[in-house]
């Protein structure tokens, strides 16, 4: 016989961010479909008075600690969570509650996408780059062979619910980084997003809490736009790549001595310049990140290895048949492909 059976994803999250989130928590679990019958919370270690607070609001069973940072994701971890969970009760009406950044939502995503064949995930993100772009869209995963994120699947949560004054005590480096990503998102997805943008960047830069839900809520719906359309990231996700190419390269040449976010900030500019971008629309990209206190120029020592820069931006996953093709503003709210050649990539990074 041959048959054909088309399976339809069902799948919904809800998320939920504000000033009162916390103490709100024990509801919005309940509210799930399927109420879950317990939770387990997985925290950054870092986070551990946080979390002991959501594990009593939410009378889970347990609250596990994460060691070791980014170092932390990957698969022997991952067993030992699942090992930690289980030794703990956990069955399959057990939510996994992850309260951290992205490192964190990232690993207890794709443990509960993976134990018992899945089970409810609450992700509860901590850091201005999970709230507004990692806990967002269901992709999770764990780095391996020295790649990162290697391993990972799609597998959207439940709920996200991040309460602001969580990211009080963010240090002002990591609290940049997640603004650069809603700075990137409408430059290429949403010209009256980034036009407000221009106008919250002082208060956001002096982390005004009505500011900074503004925008987080616009990268929500930026991002979860995006990720409607295409949620197995075959085509339409690569908008949300602007800044990326030349980013990742600029972020592995650095060896960790620049922030992820530092680095998508020189690449959105760099990418900019390299793509003949007009420089009306490449200067007011560059006013907002002033003001929000990033960069403008790519360090120097870096700046000088261009062959090298180049090497790595051609060897990033999602370069086909060797072309550098970057996602950049045509005009701002619209994002267009342009291939970059290596003669403009290393005029740029000069310029
Ligand atoms: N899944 C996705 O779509 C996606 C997208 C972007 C990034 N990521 C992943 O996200 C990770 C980076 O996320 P991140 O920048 O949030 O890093 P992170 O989770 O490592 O957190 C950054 C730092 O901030 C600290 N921290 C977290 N919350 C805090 C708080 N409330 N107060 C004080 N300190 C706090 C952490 O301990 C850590 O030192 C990477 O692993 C990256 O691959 C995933
Ligand atoms: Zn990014």
């Amino acid at each position: 016989m041959d048959r054909r059976f088309e399976f339809v994803r069902t799948a919904a999250s809800r998320i939920v961010i504000g000033g009162d989130v916390e103490r709100r928590l024990p509801q919005l679990v309940r509210e799930l479909q399927p109420a879950p019958d317990s939770t387990m919370v997985l925290h950054d270690e870092a986070l551990g008075e946080l979390a002991a607070r959501v594990g009593r609001t939410l009378a889970a069973k347990v609250v596990l600690p994460i060691r070791g940072g980014e170092a932390s994701k990957r698969l022997a971890v991952l067993g030992e969570l699942a090992s930690a969970v289980r030794a703990a009760g956990a069955t399959r009406a057990t939510a996994l509650v992850a309260v951290g950044g992205g490192t964190t939502t990232d690993l207890v995503g794709m443990l509960a996408s993976v134990l018992l064949r899945g089970v409810p995930l609450v992700l509860c993100p901590t850091t201005t780059l999970a709230i507004c772009d990692a806990a967002l869209g269901g992709k999770n995963g764990v780095d391996h062979d020295g790649r990162k994120n290697e391993l990972g699947t799609i597998r959207q949560p439940d709920l996200i619910a991040a309460d602001v004054g969580w990211l009080t005590g963010l240090p002002d480096d990591v609290y940049r980084e997640g603004l650069v990503e809603v700075v990137k998102k409408a430059a290429v997805l949403d010209a009256r997003h980034f036009a407000r943008l221009e106008q919250l960047a002082v208060p956001l830069a002096a982390r005004d809490p009505a500011a900074l839900t503004e925008a987080i809520a616009m990268a929500v719906d930026m991002k979860m736009a995006v990720v409607l359309a295409d949620e197995q990231d075959r085509a339409n996700r690569r908008l949300l790549n602007f800044g990326h190419t030349i980013g990742h390269a600029l972020e592995s040449a650095a060896q960790g001595t620049l922030r992820h976010g530092t680095c998508v900030a020189l690449g959105m500019l760099t990418e900019c310049r390299a793509a003949g971008v007009d420089t009306a629309i490449a200067g007011r990209l560059a006013a907002v990140l002033r003001t929000l206190g990033l960069p403008l120029r790519v360090p120097a020592e870096l700046a000088a290895r261009a062959g090298e820069l180049w090497a790595l931006a051609r060897a990033d996953k999602k370069v086909v048949r060797g072309r550098v093709i970057a996602c950049v503003p045509a005009a701002l709210g619209t994002g267009t492909d342009l291939e970059l050649t290596e003669g403009a990539f290393a005029a740029a990074l000069r310029a």
